[in-house]
């Protein structure tokens, strides 16, 4: 079977790699990484046992896919030696921002080329990534991809014109949530409970809530209102809510990201 070469190997890099060991999809000397100046991909290969190679050629000698890891900023000063190096390789992009038209000017000869919008829950195996494939992918490459994105969570193909605003809901989304926990606990430091007691209050409803909106196949307003009695608590704190146009507000929010991706993806 063909290696796995990671290119860039900080934070994503660790997830997928992590994910992949600990999935059994692949043993640690069939995966191999290089960083840049820096020491994150010896770092990553003596946590993980996964091989430092040596130079791209060492790298690309035997992988079949090629992860690109990096900053997106990275990818216009990459060693334009990738472009043959990557010949007939499947190239799989986390980079936010990067199109396929821009994949395809720094891979021009690999076989294919994705790319993919992972979300910081990737790092404990619950995330959601949506891609794109530049052309129709083999079963074979198709079922690769499967056991990448599985090592970080779900995934999700989209026509690239939606990827902007996948990253808006999803890439974001993880800080908005987090926004809304610190909110929340800031809300119950107000109401008098000391600040770890707040800040657990406020991560066991959200993780309660978010477990149980999952596991029930309903909308969320169904649950919501099983909350809520006519003239009840909760029908308080929700009329607030809306006074001040919660929803108004989520949606300018999403949109503003989504805007945001547009011009960074341009
Ligand atoms: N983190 C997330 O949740 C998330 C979510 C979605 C997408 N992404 C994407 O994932 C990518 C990586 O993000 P990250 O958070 O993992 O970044 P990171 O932790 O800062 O890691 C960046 C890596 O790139 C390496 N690098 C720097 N210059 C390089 C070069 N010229 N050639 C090869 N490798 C080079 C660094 O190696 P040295 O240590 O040697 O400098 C390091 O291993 C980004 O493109 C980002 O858009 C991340």
């Amino acid at each position: 079977m063909e290696s796995i070469a990671f290119l860039g190997a900080g934070n994503m890099a660790a997830a997928m790699v992590e994910g992949l060991i600990a999935n059994g999809a692949y043993a640690p000397g069939r995966i191999l990484c290089l960083g840049g100046g820096g020491s994150t991909a010896q770092a990553l290969s003596v946590r993980t046992g996964i091989r430092l190679a040596s130079s791209l050629d060492d790298l690309l000698a035997d992988a079949g896919t090629l992860v690109v890891a990096f900053k997106p900023q990275h990818l216009a000063k990459a060693d334009p030696r990738l472009a043959e190096l990557t010949a007939g390789r499947l190239v799989l992009s986390v980079l936010a921002g990067k199109t396929l038209a821009s994949l395809e000017a720094a891979f021009p000869r690999a076989r294919n080329r994705v790319r993919s919008m992972p979300n910081t829950p990737g790092q404990i195996g619950a995330g959601l990534t949506g891609w794109c494939a530049a052309s129709p992918l083999s079963e074979a490459d198709r079922a690769l991809l499967g056991q990448l994105f599985g090592a970080l969570g779900g995934s999700l193909e989209l026509p690239e014109s939606q990827i902007d605003g996948f990253t808006a809901i999803c890439g974001s989304g993880p800080a908005y949530v987090f926004e809304f926990a610190a909110a929340l606990r800031d809300g119950a430091v107000g109401l008098g409970f000391d600040p770890a007691t707040a800040r657990h209050l406020a991560v066991e409803t959200l993780l309660g809530a978010s477990r149980l909106l999952a596991r029930r196949d309903v909308d969320p307003e169904v649950l919501r209102n099983q909350v809520t009695s006519p003239n009840g608590v909760t029908a308080a704190g929700l009329a607030r809510m809306a006074s001040r146009d919660f929803r108004g507000m989520v949606r300018e929010t999403v949109e503003a990201a989504r805007s945001r991706a547009r011009e960074l993806s341009a």
